[in-house]
């Protein structure tokens, strides 16, 4: 049985085009569009949605994907796969209603491949601690900054879509706590490369600075990505370790 499939073998409508991120940025450079939009520009918001949506797809295969290469895993971590599919759907599809809502359309903007990068693990511990405390973890983070934008453009339809989507991930993210510490109880080595796998993947998303501590921000106006502190430590990351995202933070924003 072939584990982590390739991200072109994701069954996409042939509008949807999908690219490495890599090849974004690079054809937004030599269209000039250098540097980070900002966040409150509606244009910008609206290729944020699409982001969303195709990322909320990708979490839905990834979950299913679990659930799917892990057959002799404990029940309750297939059935925890199996509402994560399922809420991954419904919020696939408030993702998609909220595009429409800013007057896209599904397609209207590259699907990347980034967050199926991060999926690649052989071990259902570093799959869930890469997936749902890295992956998820980073959806915290940005639900929380969009929440505060729609509250600063009085836009109470985002605002509270996406209140009802975080509160869904923080269960996600704390369902990859639970299980990446049960799944290597007694197992030292196991639990450490389930850690370094998420690390890699904290790594990836700290998006060479673009992700900081809130304490790191001078002016915590929304326009930054920072670490959601109180919705990651309702998904169960101890202080410890949000310490130690923080520092990574310092060393991606360093290079
Ligand atoms: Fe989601
Ligand atoms: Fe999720």
């Amino acid at each position: 049985m072939q584990r982590c499939i390739p991200v072109d073998r994701l069954a996409r409508p042939d509008n949807i085009v999908l690219m490495r991120g890599k090849q974004v940025r690079e054809i937004r450079e030599e269209q000039g569009l250098e540097g980070r939009p900002l966040p409150f520009d509606h244009e910008a918001l609206r290729a944020r949605l699409h982001g969303i949506m195709t990322g909320e797809f990708q979490a839905m295969e990834a979950a299913g994907r679990t659930l799917f290469d892990f057959p002799d895993a404990p029940w309750e971590f297939q059935l925890d796969m199996a509402r994560q599919v399922w809420d991954e759907a419904r919020h696939s599809e408030i993702f998609e209603r909220l595009l429409r809502y800013m007057g896209g359309d599904p397609g209207d903007y590259v699907e990347t491949e980034i967050l199926w990068r991060c999926t690649q693990a052989e071990d259902p511990a570093a799959r869930v601690a890469g997936i749902n405390r890295g992956l998820e973890g980073l959806a915290c983070d940005v639900f929380d900054q969009l929440i505060r934008i729609a509250q600063r453009n009085g836009d109470e339809v985002i605002e509270r879509a996406i209140d009802y989507v975080l509160a869904d991930e923080i269960t996600h993210v704390r369902m990859g706590s639970k299980w990446m510490r049960k799944l290597t109880e007694g197992d030292p080595e196991r639990l450490a490369r389930a850690k370094a796998f998420q690390e890699m993947v904290d790594e990836v998303f700290n998006f060479r600075g673009g992700r900081r501590a809130q304490e790191d921000v001078a002016n915590d106006d929304g326009t930054m990505l920072t670490i959601a502190r109180e919705a990651r430590l309702l998904a169960g990351f101890t202080e410890e370790e949000l310490q130690h995202l923080v520092e990574s933070t310092r060393k991606s924003a360093a290079y």
